[in-house]
């Protein structure tokens, strides 16, 4: 396409150097683009991929031609269910997301504010027995309150009251994004070889199966073999919704919604057979499984990031304290704080979560600028020098922690971490409100101070998405106590 970009090698194309950069990769495809500028090309194995940092022409793909670009490239080893969710080549998703989009419409999320503010009062019970002069990991607890909300909010699990249950829950999402051998070494063949998916795919999906079954049948050997934590969750999110159904229980959470807003039809229908606004029941369980894992990791990694700035930035917090003390209980007042919503786009902007899960894949011939992009091309957006750029956040330096620089409006594809367009996460009021009453909470509560570890063990890493890897060390000061 006559695009410049990194030279690549035989077979396994610019893999080794993304893969392997010290920091993350999306600080690598950040290097390139200082190297070759706003657009050029690199190689995953032998697939080519255009990343883009020009906000213009990013509009242009996720907006105006979003037509042309309502896929996703397929994560390597997805099956095929998952397919019509995450990277679907037709307009499958379309479908699912117009039932699936009005659960988390404003009405919903304010019945789920009840459900957060319950686990947020447990959480806030638990930095109670802190000691106020011992630094700690936060980190383990906020991931512990991610996940009591999300099980609380999708399906009505209290974890509290249910531990047995909510546990194995827990454990079986903290795995997903862990290191697991065989899950690598499948993703790497997958990567590097994608011609022969359908075997990689099969090859994992059904060593998966009998795993789980031979981990349920046969407890002897589950000191030998561990299950796929992935093909765990779904099969019993299909439990959980199979018993609602059932016993016809009446919940106030997500299922209850998704229930509501459509008719189940049975498993043998086919998504082209189905009607406009039907879901039937796979779609459903996949639908909560993504609920589960996109909203887990995602938001506790938000808020662990957040309290890292907080104890980082005391004026910034004292100032944003101020703002949260203005307020009562108020709802509608919470979701109008000005400087609450600048401090956590500002966090999201230095340390945006997911940024490879951005990226689109043309299904239709067109022209974008200068270039003409063929079906089946491959676009990622290089997120970092987006939030880095000076011309798009100057006149301070991107580089300082400064929420003021929302109050001016900014490029609409400047800020990027919960992606752009028709597409964009369907989570992201739920986790923006979960966040907000989060730290309305703590801060009313509690000064967050830095300890000898805050910074020094601070180091990010990758694992689907970018995190803290060693977690984040703090100490909790109460405000009502003395000085
Ligand atoms: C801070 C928290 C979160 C971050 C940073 C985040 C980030 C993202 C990003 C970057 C995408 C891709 C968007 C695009 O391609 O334009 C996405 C998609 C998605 N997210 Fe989130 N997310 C968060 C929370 C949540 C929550 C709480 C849920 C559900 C309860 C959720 C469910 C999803 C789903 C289902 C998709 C796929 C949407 C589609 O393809 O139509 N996310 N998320």
């Amino acid at each position: 396409m006559g695009l410049p970009g990194p030279s690549p090698r035989f077979f396994f194309g610019n893999s080794i150097e993304l893969f392997t950069h010290e920091r993350h990769s999306a600080a690598c495809l950040a290097e390139w683009t200082n190297r070759f500028g706003k657009i050029y090309g690199y190689f995953i194995g032998h697939t080519p991929i255009i990343c883009i940092s020009d906000p213009d022409l990013l509009q242009e793909i996720f907006i105006t031609k979003f037509s042309h670009f309502h896929s996703r490239r397929p994560l390597p080893l997805q099956q095929h269910d998952l397919r019509h969710l995450l990277a679907s080549k037709d307009d499958e998703w379309r479908r699912q997301r117009s039932i699936i989009q009005p659960t988390f419409g404003i009405n919903k999320l304010k019945e789920m504010r009840i459900i957060m503010n319950k686990c947020l009062n447990e959480l806030i019970e638990q930095l109670d027995k802190q000691n106020p002069d011992v630094e700690f990991d936060i980190s383990h607890l906020l991931k512990r309150t991610s996940m009591n909300i999300i099980l609380n909010c999708a399906f009505g699990i209290n974890p509290a009251k249910h531990e047995n249950l909510s546990e194995p829950f827990f454990q079986r999402c903290v795995q997903v994004f862990e290191f697991s051998l065989f899950q690598t070494m499948l993703t790497i063949c997958s990567i590097l070889l994608p011609e022969l998916n359908f075997l990689w795919v099969s090859y994992f999906k059904y060593t998966s199966i009998i795993r789980l079954w031979l981990h349920d049948h046969v407890p002897f050997l589950n000191r030998f073999i561990d299950t796929d934590p992935n093909t765990w969750l779904l099969f019993h999110v299909e439990n959980i919704i199979k018993q609602r159904q059932l016993h016809g229980i009446e919940r106030v959470d997500l299922l209850q919604s998704m229930i509501e807003a459509t008719t189940i039809l049975q498993k043998t229908s086919s998504p082209s057979s189905l009607p406009k606004h039907y879901l039937n029941q796979d779609e459903l369980s996949n639908n909560i499984y993504l609920f589960m894992l996109g909203g887990y990791e995602t938001t506790a990694t938000a808020l662990s990031y957040l309290s890292f700035i907080l104890a980082t930035h005391q004026n910034e917090q004292a100032y944003l304290q101020d703002e949260i003390d203005r307020i009562g209980d108020d709802y509608e007042q919470l979701i109008k704080l000005e400087y609450l919503d600048w401090f956590i786009r500002e966090t999201l902007r230095l340390y945006p979560i997911a940024p490879f899960i951005v990226n689109r894949q043309c299904n239709k011939e067109c022209q974008i600028g200068d270039l003409k992009i063929e079906e089946g091309t491959n676009i990622t957006v290089d997120m970092h020098s987006i939030h880095y750029d000076e011309q798009l956040y100057g006149p301070v330096s991107p580089l300082k922690f400064y929420p003021e620089r929302f109050r001016e409006k900014r490029h609409p594809l400047a800020w990027l971490p919960f992606g752009a367009g028709p597409r964009n996460c369907i989570g992201m009021r739920f986790a923006m409100l979960e966040i907000k009453l989060a730290l309305v909470q703590i801060l009313r509560r509690y000064t967050i101070l830095s300890g000898e570890h805050t910074l020094s063990r601070f180091a990010e890493h990758e694992r689907f998405v970018i995190a803290p890897k060693n977690g984040i060390w703090v100490r909790l000061q109460r405000r009502d106590s003395p000085m």
